[in-house]
C-alpha cells in the first residue's frame, strides 16, 4: 500500500538531535535546537514552574478536558502579558485568544483563521531567513508563503534597506509574519526606531503585522521590552495576531503551552471569532492539554511567583548573554581567529548566526562533535563554562580550514 512513499529528509532543525544522540564522544555539544540548558549543560526545570505546581497539586485538580480554547485564566493572563495592562483592545474586551499547542500551534491556528476568513489575497511575506518550520506551517495551513528581505551576509547584521523596499512593494493587505522579538535563526532584531519605521509601511501598505513571539522575556531579561514591537503596532492602531509560546520564557517545552490572538473591533466581533477559532480547533485537536496552561496560569495570576519567574527569565538571559561574550572574547582576543566577530555579541536571544558556512558546520561535527544547523546557527544556551572553551578552538579550528 505505501510501496510509493518516498523517504523524506530528517527535520533540519529536530534532525540534529537524533545525529548528536547517535554521536559517541564525551566531547560532543548539541547546538541544534533551541532547548535552554543550564550551566553543567542539563535542561532547567524553573524554581517557579515547580512552585506552581506544588500550589496546583495542593488543590488536586481533576483531569477533565478544557474547554476548546483553553483555560479561560490562562488566556487572559497570556493577553495580559503580551499586550500589557494599558493596552487599548485589551482594556476594551477587543482580543479574542485561545489556548495553543505552544507557539507552533498557534502559528498554525492563526494561520488557518487567515486562509480561511481573511478576505483579501492569501499570501503571508516571512523574512529570509525565518523559522524553518514556518515555511511547512504557512503553506499547509492553506497560505501562499512569499518573502522579504531580512539577513545581510556582509554585514552579519539586519538588512533594513531590502526589509523596507520589500515590504513597500508587497500587495496590498498582504499578511507580514514578524519575529517579535529574538529573531530565529538570526539573533538580529530591529531597533525600535527601525520598529517604528516597519510599523509606518505595515500601515501605509494596509499590510496585516502577525507577530510571533516565541520568546518574550528571553531575549533581553525584561518582560516589557521584549513585547516592544507587538505593543508599539497596538498603539499605533494595527490590528494584529500574536503566537505565544511559553516553551523558552518558562521553559515549558514538552508540556506545549502557548496562546494565539487576534486583535477585533468590539466585544460583539469577538463572540464571531471565538466561534470560529472553535470550528478551526476541535477537529483538529479537540482542546487543548491542561497541566502547562495551569502552570502558566499560577505564575502570571501570583505576584510572589510572577517576580520569582522574572528573575529566573533574566538569569538565563543573562547566562547567554555571557556565553555571547566569552565567545567573542576567545575568538577575538585569544585566539585571533580570522574575520570579525562583533555579531556574535551583538545578537540577542537563544540563537546566534555565526557567519560559518555549511561545509564548517560539517566540520565541526565530523571532527569536534559540535552540533549545529547547516547554516550555521546555534543554540547558544547549549554553552556553558565547561564547553566554551573548545567550542571556539573548535570554531577557529574549522575557520582556518
Ligand atoms: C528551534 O528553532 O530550535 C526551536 O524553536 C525549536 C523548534 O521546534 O524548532
Amino acid at each position: 500500500t505505501w510501496a510509493s512513499v518516498v523517504q523524506g529528509p530528517p527535520d533540519p532543525i529536530l534532525g540534529i538531535t537524533e545525529a548528536f544522540k547517535a554521536d559517541k564522544d564525551p566531547r560532543k555539544i548539541n547546538l541544534g535546537v533551541g532547548a535552554y540548558r543550564d550551566e553543567h549543560g542539563k535542561p532547567y526545570v524553573l524554581q517557579s514552574v515547580k512552585k506552581a505546581e506544588e500550589a496546583i497539586a495542593a488543590q488536586n485538580p481533576d483531569k477533565e478536558y478544557l474547554g476548546i480554547t483553553g483555560l479561560p485564566e490562562f488566556t487572559s493572563r497570556a493577553a495580559l502579558l503580551a499586550y500589557g495592562a494599558d493596552s487599548d483592545p485589551l482594556t476594551r474586551g477587543a482580543i479574542s485568544v485561545t489556548q495553543s499547542i505552544s507557539g507552533t500551534g498557534a502559528l498554525r491556528i492563526g494561520g488557518t483563521f487567515l486562509a480561511r476568513h481573511y478576505p483579501h489575497a492569501k499570501a503571508i511575506y516571512l523574512p529570509t531567513p525565518t523559522w524553518g518550520n514556518h515555511i511547512p506551517l504557512f503553506r499547509d495551513s492553506g497560505l501562499e508563503v512569499r518573502s522579504y528581505r531580512y539577513f545581510n551576509k556582509d554585514t552579519i547584521g539586519l538588512d533594513f534597506e531590502g526589509l523596507k523596499a520589500d515590504l513597500l512593494a508587497a500587495p496590498e493587505h498582504a499578511v507580514v509574519l514578524l519575529h517579535a522579538c529574538a529573531h530565529n535563526p538570526t539573533g538580529i532584531d530591529p531597533t525600535p526606531e527601525q520598529w517604528a519605521t516597519i510599523s509606518d509601511i505595515v500601515k501605509e501598505r494596509k499590510l496585516f503585522p502577525f507577530f510571533d513571539m516565541a520568546y518574550q522575556g528571553f531575549a533581553s531579561g525584561n518582560i516589557a521590552r521584549d513585547a516592544f514591537a507587538v505593543r508599539h503596532f497596538v498603539a499605533q492602531g494595527h490590528q494584529v495576531a500574536v503566537a505565544q509560546s511559553f516553551a523558552k520564557n518558562m521553559g515549558l517545552y514538552g508540556e506545549r503551552t502557548g496562546a494565539f490572538s487576534l486583535t477585533v473591533a468590539d466585544p460583539e466581533e469577538k463572540a464571531r471569532v471565538d466561534s470560529q477559532l472553535k470550528i478551526i480547533i476541535r477537529p483538529m485537536y479537540s482542546n487543548p492539554p491542561a497541566h502547562g496552561a495551569r502552570i502558566a496560569s499560577q505564575i502570571l495570576g501570583d505576584a510572589t511567583l510572577y517576580a520569582h519567574w522574572e528573575t529566573e527569565v533574566k538569569g538565563m538571559a543573562d547566562r547567554i548573554i555571557s556565553m555571547r561574550e566569552k565567545i567573542y572574547s576567545i575568538l577575538t582576543h585569544d585566539l585571533k581567529t580570522p574575520g570579525t566577530w562583533d555579531h556574535i555579541k551583538n545578537q540577542i536571544g537563544m540563537f546566534s548566526y555565526t557567519g560559518l558556512k555549511p561545509d564548517q558546520t560539517k566540520a565541526l561535527a565530523e571532527k569536534a562533535h559540535i552540533y549545529m544547523t547547516s547554516e550555521g546557527r546555534i543554540s547558544m544556551a547549549g554553552l556553558n563554562g565547561g564547553n566554551v572553551e573548545y567550542f571556539a578552538e573548535s570554531v577557529d579550528s574549522a575557520v582556518r580550514g
